[in-house]
């Protein structure tokens, strides 16, 4: 019989380590974001062998006393929060207080430091989360981070780090994300002795060009849209800036870098006119809100957020880019607030406009497939979803059953129904594949080459078949035969974005419903189609037996009912 035990400090912060300290590059984000929260205004990063030998983090900011250097590295022990009102209205890139606990678990750390007005510097090294006594060192104000050696002590985690050329990658990645959200900071990038990034304080455009390259800058313009607390503000690229890969596109929230769904679907939307086929749109965005309608504190390396209220986002950043995309097509209003009226507080699936696009071959061929696989009931009980009538804008199903009238938002109820198949085959052990007659060949950089091999696995199981066909470019050879008509090499682009982002693995397993819900969305991209009854009847069947059809995948309401009473009541009838 075994005893629950109490695990050791070291062992509780290595397992946090699992979390936060994934490779080099995230040993660079933790320190860089200290740097930033203490007021740096230049910053010098060193790596050695792609970061696994050394991250050095030296910046000029307001430093730390001897006394707090050892709670520097304690658990649980920051500057920056005190209190859960603080948590919630958090303006530091920093807060939980485990960065550095959690790196010096599984690295040799040394903190040398001096706040303003301090004689001299402090030093304190830790090896494998055992700190020594602080002793004095030379400095000027500011503080130097290093780590070394990172995994020196748990080895299974060190089979995990990749060629240095691939680490070094994702640090120059990271070092880009941060330089990008904050151009008045200099910054200096030095890898094995070489410098590969100087940059000096600027103005946005300007480090917009030297991180993403003059052509970027020349070819996009200025946004500044504000709507009452909402701040959208950035560089856009026009048609003209786009690019064959996605590696231009940064999105920050209140100046941290995210990857949110709202937000991406977003700017999609914004840009679907505009650009065709596989071009990528390239932006670089900054969305400011207080930061209490946002939650940053739900990701262990806090790069996802979650919005209070993510429809009022989605509506604020699809109009806001839109109209600067399109200057003359300005009619949609730019509105935080949600509209008043008599429909106002009816349903939440009235308050939310999403874009109405182009018809796809996947949907149609779902919707042909689906209305010769379900034959209809004929004069039966009318079915919980009742029986179309007609369809409205090509967005909407209209349909009556015993209680009323049935609203459906047919693109959002597809994408329901592709997801739980989906989820059905992954279950079964894997997403049933089709080969593509002709493979879809993608442009890409190195990362997303070394993500593909390395995932090989994975995305089989998600049911692409993905070779590497040249050092820049991969073919998908199949696809999951539910969306094979559909954008596979969108989808493919995604899901390499997300397993770089996140990795393999036990991470695949918890974010199995995200990437899911990616595939679903590649598959059922909005349609302004045309649909007869019979496949609209069709669709409505397909959601009475699939589980989870009351929401998409975004969680917005799929389908309203409107009661005889409610139309009664909108108008005024009494009866
Ligand atoms: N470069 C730095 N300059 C000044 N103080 C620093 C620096 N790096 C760390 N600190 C101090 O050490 C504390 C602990 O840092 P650590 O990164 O572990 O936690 P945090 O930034 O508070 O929260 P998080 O774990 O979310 O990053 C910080 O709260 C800050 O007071
Ligand atoms: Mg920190």
């Amino acid at each position: 019989m075994r005893h629950i035990r109490v695990l050791p400090e070291l062992l509780i912060s290595q397992i946090a380590a699992g979390e936060v300290v994934e490779r080099p590059a995230s040993v660079l984000k933790e320190l860089l974001e200290n740097a930033l929260d203490a007021g740096a205004a230049e910053v010098v990063v060193t790596l050695e062998q792609g970061g696994a030998k050394r991250v050095q983090v030296d910046d000029d900011g307001a430093g730390l006393a001897k006394e707090d250097l050892p709670l520097a590295l304690a658990r649980h022990a920051t500057s920056k929060i005190a209190s859960l009102d603080d948590l919630q209205g958090v303006t530091t890139m920093g807060f939980r207080g485990e960065a550095l606990a959690s790196i010096a678990s599984v690295a040799r750390l040394a903190l040398t430091s001096r706040a303003a007005g301090a004689p001299h510097a402090s030093t304190l090294r830790a090896e494998g989360g055992a700190a020594g006594a602080p002793a004095a060192a030379a400095r000027a104000k500011g503080t130097t981070v290093l780590v070394e050696d990172l995994y020196f002590n748990t080895p299974a985690r060190r089979k995990f780090l990749r060629t240095e050329q691939t680490e070094f990658g994702h640090c120059e990645e990271t070092f880009r994300r941060i330089a990008l959200a904050r151009p008045d900071v200099a910054f200096t990038l030095k890898h094995n002795g070489r410098v590969s990034a100087h940059l000096r304080a600027q103005a946005i455009g300007e480090r917009a060009a030297a991180l993403l390259g003059r052509e970027f800058l020349d070819a996009s313009f200025p946004v500044d849209v504000q709507a009452g607390p909402l701040r959208l503000y950035g560089v856009a690229g026009t048609p003209q800036a786009a690019r064959a890969r996605a590696d231009a596109q940064y999105f920050f929230v209140n100046g941290r870098f995210v990857r949110d769904r709202v937000l991406a679907h977003a700017v999609r939307e914004a840009y679907r006119d505009q650009l065709h086929g596989e071009r990528q749109p390239a932006y670089l965005l900054f969305l400011e809100l207080d930061p209490r309608a946002v939650d940053v504190n739900v990701h262990p390396a806090k790069i996802e957020v979650r919005f209070r209220d993510a429809g009022g986002i989605h509506q604020f950043v699809f109009h806001a880019l839109k109209r600067a995309l399109s200057p003359t097509a300005a009619e949609a209003p730019v509105a935080y607030a949600r509209p008043a009226g008599p429909g106002a507080g009816l349903r939440p699936a009235f308050q939310q406009e999403f874009q109405v696009a182009q018809p796809v071959q996947a949907y149609q061929g779902f919707m042909t497939a689906a209305a010769q696989a379900v034959p209809l009931p004929a004069a039966e009980k009318s079915p919980p979803l009742g029986y179309a009538l007609a369809q409205l804008h090509g967005v909407y199903i209209l349909a009556q059953n015993e209680a009323g009238l049935v609203l459906v938002d047919m693109h959002a109820a597809h994408e329901r129904i592709v997801m739980e198949k989906l989820k059905a085959g992954l279950d079964a052990g894997a997403v049933a594949r089709q080969s593509l007659l002709v493979p879809a060949v993608l442009q890409v950089d190195a990362l997303d080459v070394a993500a593909a091999e390395e995932n090989a696995g994975a995305l089989e199981s998600l049911g692409l078949e993905i070779s590497v066909s040249g050092p820049n470019e991969l073919a998908v050879r199949s696809a999951p035969a539910l969306l094979a008509g559909g954008d596979v090499a969108g989808l493919a682009r995604s899901l390499l974005r997300e397993l770089r982002e996140y990795g393999a693995g036990a991470v695949l397993q918890a974010r199995q419903n995200e990437l899911l819900a990616t595939m679903a969305c590649h598959a059922a991209v909005r349609a302004s189609r045309a649909l007869t009854t019979t496949e609209m009847n069709a669709l409505l069947r397909e959601m009475e037996e699939t589980e989870r059809s009351g929401s998409c995948n975004h969680g917005r309401p799929t389908w309203y009912q409107l009661s005889m009473a409610d139309l009664d009541r909108l108008f005024l009838r009494g009866r």
